[in-house]
């Protein structure tokens, strides 16, 4: 009997002072184990007579339940403390900053757009937008380039399978839809994507332009020349930049011209001599253009011109390789944010 409080007694002081649960198994085995004391305790029982053997057993039980309840506190305990400092180490310190998800940027592209829009505008030109996928019909036949015209060999076309559309490869239809739902004057710019069979450094299979179009009485190439350099002055920050026109072809333009600004000058002994560089076509409207846009061309006149968007994006920023727009590297595109 003395045995068995002695045994709750060391129970007791044990279970106490426990933290953690390795030893709270540990000292349960010293107790309840195969060979723990209470256990011990038990297998004396054989010994007894029945009568003695009862008591003993009901005594013995009594304890070894108290030991288990002490055991059961003493788990709890443990448990509820190592909670409790888990849920410490973890807690949210709700004054630090947050994490915000990082900031984007717009596309180089798309930042020169958003300039040259705003200096069209100074001088009142809208921007006008239409389809990438084109019919045959606005993206040729109706710029006076019908079919079997040798000009279109001149665009290396994407065509839609079984059908007569096409991923147009210039804005230019974008010229015909607006007129035939507007009178003049007209004055618009058309930004967009425009495609093409073509990649190399100076080319990609998906591009920008930036067509014009001024549609009025007496329009001339002398507006479109003064068009394009208050523009181009406007858009590289300069006051004397100079254009050039040479005589090109283009079936829906009459006389139409390849423009040419200046990029640089060398000193040579007869003075300074221009560099050029070519950044689109134009010219004054074909008759057979403003009627198949419902316009009456005694009347009226008109230019258009062409511009590629990505090699005006390329100079500004001083960018070498056109690929380097369409290839959604974040090391490039950051250093424009
Ligand atoms: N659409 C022509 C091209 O892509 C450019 C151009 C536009 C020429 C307008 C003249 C007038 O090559």
């Amino acid at each position: 009997m003395s045995d068995l409080k002695a045994i709750l007694h060391e129970a007791k002081a044990a279970l106490s002072a426990l933290k953690n649960m390795p030893d709270l198994e540990q000292t349960k085995a010293r107790f309840l184990g195969k060979s723990g004391s209470l256990t011990e305790q038990l297998k004396g029982l054989g010994k007894l007579s029945p009568e003695a053997k009862k008591s003993a057993g009901a005594a013995i039980n009594e304890i070894k339940g108290q030991v288990e309840a002490l055991i059961n506190d003493a788990k709890a305990r443990i448990l509820n403390t190592e909670l409790e400092a888990k849920l410490a180490a973890e807690a949210i310190d709700v004054t630090l900053p947050g994490r915000t998800s990082g900031v984007g940027g717009l596309h180089p592209v798309t930042r020169s757009l958003e300039r040259i829009e705003a200096l069209f505008a100074t001088m009142g030109f809208s921007v006008a937008d239409g389809p990438e996928i084109e019919t045959d019909f606005f993206n040729f036949t109706a710029l006076n380039t019908p079919e079997n015209h040798p000009a279109r060999s001149m665009h290396d076309t994407f065509y839609i399978e079984g059908s007569k559309n096409l991923l147009r490869t210039h804005t230019s239809p974008v010229q015909i839809r607006h007129m035939l739902d507007h009178q003049p004057p007209i004055r618009i710019i058309c930004p967009g994507r425009v495609y093409r069979c073509d990649h190399d450094a100076t080319h990609s299979p998906m591009f920008h332009q930036l067509e014009g179009l001024w549609v009025d009485e007496g329009i001339s190439l002398a507006d479109l020349k003064g068009t394009l350099t208050q523009f181009l002055n406007a858009y590289f920050e300069r006051d004397d930049m100079q254009i050039r026109f040479r005589p090109s072809f283009f079936p829906f333009v009459e006389p139409g011209v390849e423009v040419d600004m200046e990029w640089g000058r060398v000193k040579t002994a007869k003075g300074d001599k221009i560099k050029w560089l070519e950044i689109g076509g134009a010219g004054v409207l074909h008759p057979e253009v403003l009627k198949a846009g419902g316009i009456d061309p005694e009347k009226y006149s008109g230019f258009a011109f062409g511009m590629g968007l990505d090699r005006l994006a390329m100079l500004k920023y001083g960018v070498n390789d056109l690929r380097l727009f369409f290839e959604n590297d974040m090391k490039f595109l950051n250093q424009f944010r």
